[in-house]
C-alpha cells in the first residue's frame, strides 16, 4: 500500500492548487507543448497540455476531475513510458515520497525532450518555520529524514536554475508552510489531513505541540512573537522550483 492509500482520501477537500504558483510553474515549463505530470496526485497544476499523469495510489486517481489528462498507475521509479515521450516532465512536491530518488530523476531526464521541472522545498529553510521550530520538533526530525537536499537534487538532474518560490498569506494548497499567516488552521484535523508532514506523524506526536499552540493563539502569545507576520503578504518558507535544460 501507498502512503496516498492511508493519508489521501481527503487531499482534494485542503490541496486545490494555488493560482500564484501555478503561474510560477506555467512560466518554468515554458513553451512545452506536452508534458507529463509525475506524482500527479489529483491532477493540481497540470497545464492543459498534459499528455499523461504518472500517480501510484488509486486514491489519489480517484480524486482526478473527470477532464484531467489520463493517469497511469506507476511510479516515478520506472516509468512506463518511451524515452523522450514529452517537451517537459514535471514533479510537484511529490520527490521526498519516493523510494529510490536517483532512479525516479534518471527516469525523468529519459523521458523528457526539453525540461525537467520540480517542485520542492529546501529543509536548511523550512525547519526554521515557527510551526515546527517552537510547537513540533518531532516534525522537523521526520522532514530532515525525507527531506531531499537541493544542492543533490540538482546535480542529479545535470545542473538546475533554482527559483525560490515565496507563499501567499492566502494561499488555497494547504501544503505545510501555506497557512504561516493563520496559524490557527493547524489545529484542524482536516487541514492536518492534507499534509504528509502531519498526517504521517500520529496524533499522540502531535498533540503536546498543537495544544501548546492552541494555549498560545487564545492568550495572544503567538500573535505578540509573530507581529512581524502579521502584515506581510508572502513568506520565504523554503519552497523552490528547479529547472533543468536538457
Ligand atoms: C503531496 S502529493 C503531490 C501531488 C501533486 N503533485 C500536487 O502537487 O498536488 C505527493 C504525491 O506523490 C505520490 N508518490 C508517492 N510516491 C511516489 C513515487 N515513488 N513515484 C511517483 N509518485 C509518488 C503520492 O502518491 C502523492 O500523490
Amino acid at each position: 500500500m501507498t502512503t496516498y492509500e492511508g493519508i489521501g482520501a481527503t487531499y482534494s477537500c485542503t490541496r486545490r492548487p494555488d493560482p500564484r504558483i501555478a503561474a510560477r510553474i506555467q512560466a518554468a515549463l515554458g513553451d512545452a507543448t506536452s508534458v507529463i505530470n509525475v506524482g500527479a496526485g489529483t491532477g493540481s497544476y497540470e497545464p492543459p497540455q498534459t499528455s499523461v499523469a504518472i500517480e501510484p495510489s488509486p486514491v489519489m486517481i480517484a480524486q482526478r476531475p473527470p477532464e484531467a489528462a489520463p493517469a497511469v498507475q506507476a511510479s516515478a521509479e520506472s516509468l512506463p513510458l518511451r524515452t523522450d515521450s514529452a517537451d517537459a516532465v514535471m514533479a510537484l512536491l511529490t520527490v521526498h515520497h519516493w523510494t529510490d530518488l536517483e532512479a525516479g530523476i534518471r527516469e525523468l531526464l529519459r523521458v523528457a525532450r526539453q525540461r525537467v521541472v520540480i517542485f520542492t522545498w529546501d529543509q536548511n529553510v523550512f525547519r526554521r518555520f515557527w510551526l515546527l521550530d517552537e510547537y513540533l520538533p518531532e516534525v522537523a526530525a521526520f522532514d530532515e529524514g525525507r527531506a531531499v537536499a537541493i544542492d543533490r537534487l540538482a546535480a542529479l538532474l545535470g545542473g538546475a536554475r533554482i527559483e525560490t518560490v515565496s507563499i501567499p498569506h492566502d494561499c488555497t494548497d494547504g501544503f505545510g508552510a501555506a497557512f504561516w499567516r493563520r496559524p490557527q488552521a493547524y489545529l484542524d484535523p482536516r487541514v492536518r489531513a492534507g499534509m504528509s508532514m502531519l498526517a504521517q506523524n500520529n496524533e499522540e506526536v502531535l498533540r503536546p505541540g498543537l495544544d501548546r499552540l492552541a494555549a498560545d493563539l487564545s492568550s495572544g502569545a503567538w500573535h505578540e512573537r509573530h507581529a512581524d507576520l502579521l502584515d506581510r503578504e508572502t513568506h520565504e518558507a523554503g519552497y523552490r522550483l528547479l529547472v533543468a535544460d536538457l
